[in-house]
């Protein structure tokens, strides 16, 4: 947290200094799904792109994804757990209602000085999250935030449905922000809601007004699993795309032309071609996996913005565009000038940096001890039972 006495006056920026991405292992092709549903790997390539996507095991998780990408973030930020100030998990397939997913996340990497919420804004949620950590930088009051996008779609899937089923996949994606009075990093962000159109996207839970006693919503929607109206959200999809980008351009100060790259929700590259053809750009100016992935809902933006800085497509100083849509019906668009990796300078009092220490060594300790802690119990008793053979083995010496 930032030192009040220490914290000079703003300007600051929020900059994205590490990135990280953590999906699983099994692969689930189109073909594979064709075996339970009526459905081609043609027609599924053909209406979105989509070839395959990644499925969460039984010891994977929305928190074990969002760890692991939370871990790869700090370790390219080159920053330890213990001094991020705040965790925001964007997720639409939390482990629960609460704790929060971001609160197990904050455990799990050991960031013993951290907040940590969960954000549930669907395909839009990592841009909400965005914005909100980088508020928090700019108006002092944190030095540093985690921004995890993460899920397991494949758990509220409707395997029947094909209308669904298709689409979705399991991932997690994450950056590292840091306040800096160098000028760049999050330069603006556009949040939206069509609250209106709420019927269209949804997973309902124990809350939702429309469950009978059966768990069964009145419409025929099924409790805990996804449901979608195609078509409108496809239609609310190509109008607010481009429109999304333009606003996020204009609040940053540059023009769309300036923009070097979009990474936008990896929903269907049909909407992604639409845009394309409503801004006059070539499609190449869009980073693309969902081929790989399907739609990873909250997660898509960030797991798509690793990727592409990996292939070489995001450099120091680019303006990079991210727009998400999704349930709600939300939308959000963000402008970021790259940084790159590592820590970037700020203004920090030697009070402040022994502080820093100190948690950071006391955070490292709970670890080792949360690590180990099973393997004393277990060579507690261990020891135990070797003393008492040890009394007795004297005894018997002894002649008792
Ligand atoms: O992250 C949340 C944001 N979500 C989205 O962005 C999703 C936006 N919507 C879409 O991507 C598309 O609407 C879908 C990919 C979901 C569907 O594509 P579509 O071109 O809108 O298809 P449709 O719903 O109009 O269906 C066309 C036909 C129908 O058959 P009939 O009535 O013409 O005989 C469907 O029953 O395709 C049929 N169909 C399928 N056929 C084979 C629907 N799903 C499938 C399927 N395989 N999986």
């Amino acid at each position: 947290m930032a030192d009040p006495k220490e914290t000079p006056k703003p300007p600051y920026y929020a900059h994205i200094v590490g990135w990280g991405m953590g999906v699983p292992e099994k692969v689930m092709t189109n073909h594979d799904i064709s075996a339970f549903v009526e459905t081609t790997d043609e027609w599924i390539v053909a209406r979105t792109g989509i070839r395959e996507r990644r499925i969460a095991s039984d010891s994977e998780s929305t928190m074990t994804l969002g760890a692991k990408a939370a871990l790869g973030a700090l370790q390219m930020g080159s920053l330890h757990a213990s001094l991020v100030d705040l965790i925001v998990c964007a997720t639409s397939t939390p482990e629960c209602i609460f704790p929060s997913t971001a609160s197990l996340i904050q455990s799990e990497i050991g960031a013993d000085n951290a907040g940590a919420f969960d954000l549930s804004a669907a395909c839009s949620g990592f841009v909400y999250g965005l914005q909100m950590a980088a508020q928090s930088i700019r108006s002092g009051a944190i030095d540093t935030a985690l921004v995890i996008g993460s899920e397991t779609m494949s758990r509220v899937m409707d395997w029947t449905d094909r209308g669904t089923c298709i689409l979705f996949g399991d991932g997690a994606g994450a950056v590292l922000l840091q306040r800096s009075e160098q000028p760049g990093g999050v330069l603006s962000a556009i949040l939206r809601s069509e609250g209106k159109n709420a019927k269209h996207l949804g997973i309902p839970t124990f809350g939702s007004q429309d469950l009978d006693l059966h768990h069964e919503a009145i419409n025929g929607h099924k409790m805990g699993k996804m449901y979608m109206d195609g078509q409108e959200v496809f239609k609310f999809a190509t109008r607010v795309l481009s429109d999304g980008i333009k606003r996020a351009a204009a609040d940053a100060g540059i023009k769309p032309s300036d923009i070097n790259l979009i990474v936008p929700h990896q929903a269907n590259m049909r909407i992604i071609d639409a845009a394309a053809r409503q801004l006059g750009f070539d499609k190449s100016m869009f980073y693309t996996n969902l081929d790989r992935y399907g739609n990873t809902s909250a997660a898509s933006i960030p797991l798509a913005m690793v990727e592409a800085e990996r292939e070489g497509r995001i450099k120091k100083g680019d303006y990079i565009a991210f727009i998400g849509f999704g349930g709600g019906l939300t939308w959000a668009a963000s402008i970021v000038q790259w940084t790159g990796a590592g820590a970037v300078p700020r203004k920090t009092g030697p009070m402040k940096q022994l502080e820093l220490l100190q948690a950071s060594a006391a955070s490292s300790f709970r670890r080792i001890k949360r690590q180990y802690g099973s393997l004393f119990n277990r060579i507690r008793p261990e020891q135990g039972r070797i003393e008492r053979l040890k009394r007795r083995m004297d005894k018997v010496e002894d002649g008792d």
